[in-house]
């Protein structure tokens, strides 16, 4: 059974179908990566999945337990995490209290009645810190901390809630590419470790052919190709939507400067 299988998924604003009538597995341990161009409905994908806005029609299930129609935090509590979400006292705490507060949260499973999380789960949290390369850091503040080094504890903090989905949305936005390529190593290596899935929508192409096990390409609302990076690379439908005819993908640059002088296309996010 797939850990995630969407089924005929739409989703209408009005007359306009944002989403329409989507369908794709995502199995454990799998990078998935969802493209597309600017509107497409990437985030609207996102948002039904992880309970934020219901679904005109169609299903959701995890591990075979159908989602729609759940309460966000209901599907939270069922581990369909989320990275790059992080609280508002992030900066004012120490990194190690952060994961600290994850792992109380995992335990209560609702964050209305957080306390501060003392010395609990302080082994839990250092092996956790230990796993994206933080541990040395444990007791620096937050505030401090260098943009990629925020992202690996971003990554440990979701760990926290042992996941079995990740939803990761542009995980690596305004990072320079040698970071890029450590943190999806790093996200790569612990999905794969864990055998959690993760569905993440990326611009930057380098790291989409270089860690995702498979694509799925919508346009405005449809899904358009499914496959790996080479059948993605190499679909006449997918260049099309990207660059107008008889481009072909530069898989080394960002789609979006690769796309630059093309009209009407956007960036792909
Ligand atoms: N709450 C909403 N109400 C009305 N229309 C919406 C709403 N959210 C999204 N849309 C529309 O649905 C379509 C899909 O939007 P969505 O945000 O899912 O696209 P996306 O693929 O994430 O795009 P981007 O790459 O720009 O982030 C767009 O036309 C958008 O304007
Ligand atoms: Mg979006």
């Amino acid at each position: 059974m797939s850990l995630l299988r969407v089924a005929g998924l739409s989703k209408s604003f009005g007359g306009l179908k944002a989403v329409d009538d989507v369908s794709f597995d995502l199995e454990a341990g799998q990078l998935l990566a969802l493209l597309g161009p600017n509107g497409a409905g990437k985030s609207t994908c996102f948002n039904m999945v992880n309970g934020q806005l219901p679904p005109s029609s169609g299903s959701i299930r995890l591990d075979g337990q159908e989602l729609v129609g759940m309460r966000p935090r209901d599907i939270w509590r069922l581990g369909v995490g989320r990275t790059f979400q992080i609280a508002a006292t992030f900066n004012s705490m120490t990194v190690i209290e952060n994961v600290q507060m994850a792992l109380v949260s995992r335990e209560r499973k609702t964050f209305g009645l957080w306390k501060p999380a003392g010395s609990r789960y302080a082994d839990e949290a250092l092996a956790l810190l230990d796993q994206v390369g933080m541990a040395a850091d444990a007791n620096r503040a937050c505030g401090v901390l260098a943009y990629g080094d925020v992202k690996r504890v971003e990554l440990a903090i979701a760990l926290a809630n042992r996941p079995r989905l990740l939803l990761m949305d542009e995980p690596t936005a305004g990072m320079a590419p040698k970071e890029r390529n450590e943190l999806m190593a790093l996200t790569k290596r612990l999905v794969t470790e864990h055998k959690i899935g993760v569905l993440f929508t990326e611009h930057s192409m380098d790291v989409v052919f270089a860690y995702a096990d498979r694509l799925i390409v919508l346009a405005r609302g449809k899904l358009i190709a499914e496959g790996d990076a080479d059948t993605i690379r190499n679909d006449p439908r997918v260049q099309e939507v990207y660059f107008g005819t008889g481009k072909t993908f530069q898989p080394h640059a960002p789609l979006h400067e690769a796309a630059g002088g093309h009209q009407g296309q956007g960036a792909l996010q």
